[in-house]
Formats: C-alpha cells, sequence, structure tokens
C-alpha cells in the first residue's frame, strides 16, 4: 500500500469502478437473451421460465449479496469486501461466458449477482467512511454516476459485439473481466476505512490512514471526534442495534428512501423501454436510439447532482427532482389516457422522469443511507436497507407487465405518479440535511431525534 498523501479522488473513483461493473453486469444480459435462448434451446413455456430464472439470477443473487455484505464488512473490514466483490465479479464473467450448460449459466449468473449486491452497499459506505465532509455527497454519487456510465456501456459494447459471430454472447459477457481485474488490482492500492479501524480499535491504522487524507492536524481532530462518538453511545453493533429507539427514525428515513426510489418505476422504465415505446406507436420506435438518448441524460444528470449535491444540498436536489419526475409521470399518465397517443409527449416525459430521477432519488438515496447512520450500524442498516430497495425493485419489475394489460398505461403511470407524490411529502416532514457536517456531527444530531 503506498503510504504518501492520499488523493481522495483516485480513492472513491478506484472504489467507484465497483458500480460500473454492477451497472455493466446489471443490463449486459439484455443483449445476451436472444442468443442463449438458442444455445441452451429455451423454447415453449419450460424454455420461457428458465430463460426467466437465467435473467432473474442475478437479483436473487444480489439480494442474497445484499444481506450478506453489511456484516461481512462489519467482520473482515469494507476493503476485503470490496477485494471479495470484485474477485467475484472476475469469476462471474469467466464462468458466464465459458458456459456450457443451463445450470452452469445460472450459478454463474448469481456469483454476478453476490457481487452486484456487495458492491452497491459497501462502495458507498466506504467512500462516506474516508471522504471529508464538504466533498461526501460528490464522491459517493460518483458511484452512482459509475453505475449509469456501467448500463450505458454494457449496451454499446453488446452492440459492437453483436457481428462476432455464433459466440458473440460469450464476448458480451466476457469483456467484463477487464474492468473486473483492474478493479482488484487498484483495490490493493486503497487503504482501509478509518472509521472501521477505530470499530476495531485499530487506533494506530486508522491515525495514519487519516493522516494521509487530512494532514496531520486535521487527522488528529477527526480521530478524537470518532473515538468521542464511539465512546459516548451505547448502542449495540449491527443488526442488533437498528432496533434502537434512537436508531428507529433514521430507519424509517432510510426505508422509505430505498421505497420511494422503486416504487415509483425507474427500474420497470429502463426494462422496459422498447414495450412502453412500442405502447404510444409513433415513430419513435428506434430502441437503439431511444436507449443511447436515455443512457446520455441519465450520465449528464448525475453529473449534475455531482455538481451540486455538497453546494445546495442533499434536500433541494430531493425535492427539485422528485417533483420533476411526479410531474413527468403524470404526463405520461396523461398522453396515454388520450385517444390517439402522442408519442413525441411520452418520449419527452420519459426523458423528463430519467433526468429528474438522477438529480435526487438515483444518487441522492445512496448518499443519505451512506451517511445517517451511526458508525457501529451503518453497514447492517444498509444491508436492510438495501435488501429492501432490490425487493421492491425486483417486485415492481415483475408487476408492471401485468398492470400495463390489466390496469392500462394511464393508471400504472398514474399510480407512480401519485407514489412520486407521496415522496415528496415524505421528504419534506422526514429526511435531514446532511450537506457538510462529519458523520459524526451528524449522528449527534440525528440520534437525539425522537422517534
Ligand atoms: C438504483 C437502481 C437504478 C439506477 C438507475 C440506482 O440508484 O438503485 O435501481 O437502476 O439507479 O440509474
Amino acid at each position: 500500500m503506498l503510504q504518501g498523501k492520499l488523493n481522495i479522488a483516485f480513492v472513491a473513483l478506484t472504489v467507484a469502478i465497483g458500480g460500473f461493473l454492477l451497472g455493466f453486469d446489471a443490463t449486459v444480459i439484455s443483449g445476451v437473451v436472444p442468443f442463449i435462448k438458442e444455445y441452451f434451446s429455451l423454447s415453449g413455456a419450460s424454455g420461457d421460465l428458465k430463460l426467466g430464472f437465467a435473467v432473474s439470477s442475478l437479483g436473487w443473487g444480489a439480494m442474497a449479496g445484499n444481506a450478506l455484505a453489511g456484516p461481512l464488512s462489519d467482520r473482515f473490514g469494507r476493503r476485503r469486501v470490496l477485494l471479495g466483490t470484485a474477485l467475484l465479479f472476475v469469476l462471474s464473467s469467466l464462468l458466464a461466458a465459458t458456459a456450457t450448460s443451463f445450470p452452469s449459466f445460472v450459478v454463474a449468473r448469481i456469483v454476478g449477482g453476490l457481487a452486484v449486491g456487495g458492491a452497491i452497499l459497501i462502495a458507498p459506505v466506504y467512500i462516506a467512511e474516508i471522504a471529508p465532509a464538504d466533498k461526501r455527497g460528490g464522491l459517493v454519487s460518483l458511484n452512482q454516476l459509475m453505475i449509469v456510465i456501467g448500463i450505458s456501456a454494457s449496451f454499446f459494447s453488446n452492440y459492437f459485439l453483436l457481428d462476432l459471430g455464433e459466440h458473440n454472447w460469450r464476448y458480451m459477457l466476457g469483456v467484463q473481466m477487464v474492468p473486473a481485474v483492474l478493479y482488484f488490482t487498484l483495490l490493493w492500492f486503497v487503504p482501509e476505512s478509518p472509521r472501521w479501524l477505530l470499530l476495531k480499535r485499530r487506533d494506530e491504522a486508522a491515525l495514519a490512514v487519516l493522516r494521509r487524507v487530512a494532514g496531520e492536524q486535521q487527522a488528529q481532530e477527526n480521530l478524537q471526534q470518532i473515538q468521542r462518538s464511539l465512546n459516548t453511545k451505547a448502542v449495540s453493533r449491527g443488526f442488533r442495534g437498528l432496533l434502537d429507539s434512537r436508531v428507529r427514525l433514521i430507519m424509517i428515513v432510510a426505508l422509505g428512501l430505498a421505497f420511494f426510489q422503486q416504487i415509483t418505476g425507474i427500474n420497470a422504465i429502463f426494462y422496459y423501454l422498447p414495450t412502453i415505446f412500442a405502447e404510444a406507436g409513433g415513430g419513435v420506435n428506434d430502441a437503439f436510439r431511444q436507449a443511447v438518448l436515455v443512457g446520455v441524460v441519465n450520465v449528464l444528470m448525475t453529473f449534475v447532482a455531482i455538481w451540486l449535491i455538497d453546494k445546495l444540498g442533499r434536500k433541494p436536489l430531493l425535492l427539485m427532482g422528485i417533483a420533476g419526475m411526479a410531474l413527468s409521470l403524470f404526463a405520461i399518465s396523461w398522453a396515454f389516457g388520450q385517444e390517439s397517443y402522442n408519442a413525441r409527449l411520452v418520449l419527452i416525459a420519459i426523458i423528463g422522469f430519467v433526468a429528474s430521477f438522477a438529480i435526487s432519488l438515483g444518487p441522492v438515496m445512496w448518499v443519505l443511507l451512506s451517511e445517517i447512520f451511526p458508525n457501529e450500524q451503518r453497514a447492517a442498516a444498509i444491508s436492510v436497507a438495501g435488501f429492501w430497495n432490490a425487493l421492491v425493485s425486483a417486485t415492481v419489475t415483475m408487476i408492471f407487465p401485468w398492470a400495463l394489460s390489466t390496469l392500462s398505461s394511464s393508471l400504472t403511470f398514474l399510480a407512480f405518479a401519485l407514489f412520486a407524490t407521496a415522496a415528496l411529502l415524505f421528504v419534506v416532514l422526514l429526511v435531514p440535511e446532511t450537506k457538510g457536517r462529519t458523520l459524526e456531527q451528524l449522528e449527534s444530531d440525528l440520534m437525539t431525534a425522537k422517534a
């Protein structure tokens, strides 16, 4: 490990490669589906079921990864868990690209899911625990930026590898080994989280990291602040501590944000974009163009969020963005309610929705989850909230096609719009501002709040 002054942007970017990998891994399957269908002879009703299982296996693995990541990172350290996810990413890519039987393909995807579930939670936790308070929001949001870049990259990569013949799907899945090996290599240059080291009473090692982040004087101050916060409370560690009444209100905020991030439909819209556009009719059914457009807007607006999050704060971004999400969803619902659909309006409103999500619930939820909990409970809490987030996402994406055909598109989007309105109220009433304060200052503010 290097011993000089630490470049915190390098550290955060390195850790956020995990975000790239998980975004890539989650969406790469969309290009692979037609080819594995043929290769594994997945036809008829049982073939459909098997295909659904192959596609969703990453999600199931991710939920297990969510549940395990918190406790494992408390026990073995954030860095070791991240290194573990890097290895799992390499392994899953290798196994999926070389799979010759359906079960081995599913196993490969579940292994990838474990990595996804771990990386999505522990990357933000790690970055929040090492970042200086005044840059924390932007640095944690880098992970979300890398997620959305990973999503778009997999799309491009699939497109370019399409013509490589019958093994094209193996290349699509295999290219991921390159960033995964890079991730594994670069992580060795990243130190352990100073706050985790202090939780383990490894004060000297923690001080050494703090020195490299902030210089001698600031390091001593930070060390004392963290030590004081660890000494003054008697909240139990891990999952048990989450039942403490002082943590209850923070838990409600976390679970609420995790719920609203998914119940407002982001992944339903992402996964079924071509279906939605086909429903709207009109000439806008060029799937490639639409996906590129939506992806670019998502990436650009995440840059805007990174730029604003430590200046304006978390709450103004949430309020503006969720208001934009609600308006866009009402517009989509209205458009679908008309006699003849206005495809252009649907496209504009979907872009408005994705843009609004990308400056608000997309990055800000992960930032808040990584900062509102006390040091002792952060990892366990994010495991619970992350698992819940994944469960709501899976449920919404499962019900969505049924809702479109049974309730109608208009009513389905009206439901999303009403949930977005409720989210707005939730943020106004319950979500605290965390900008610029150290994790320990936040802890003492938020823990005194009565549930
Ligand atoms: C969400 C994911 C979503 C992604 C899209 C993330 O913050 O947790 O469910 O797919 O943003 O940009």
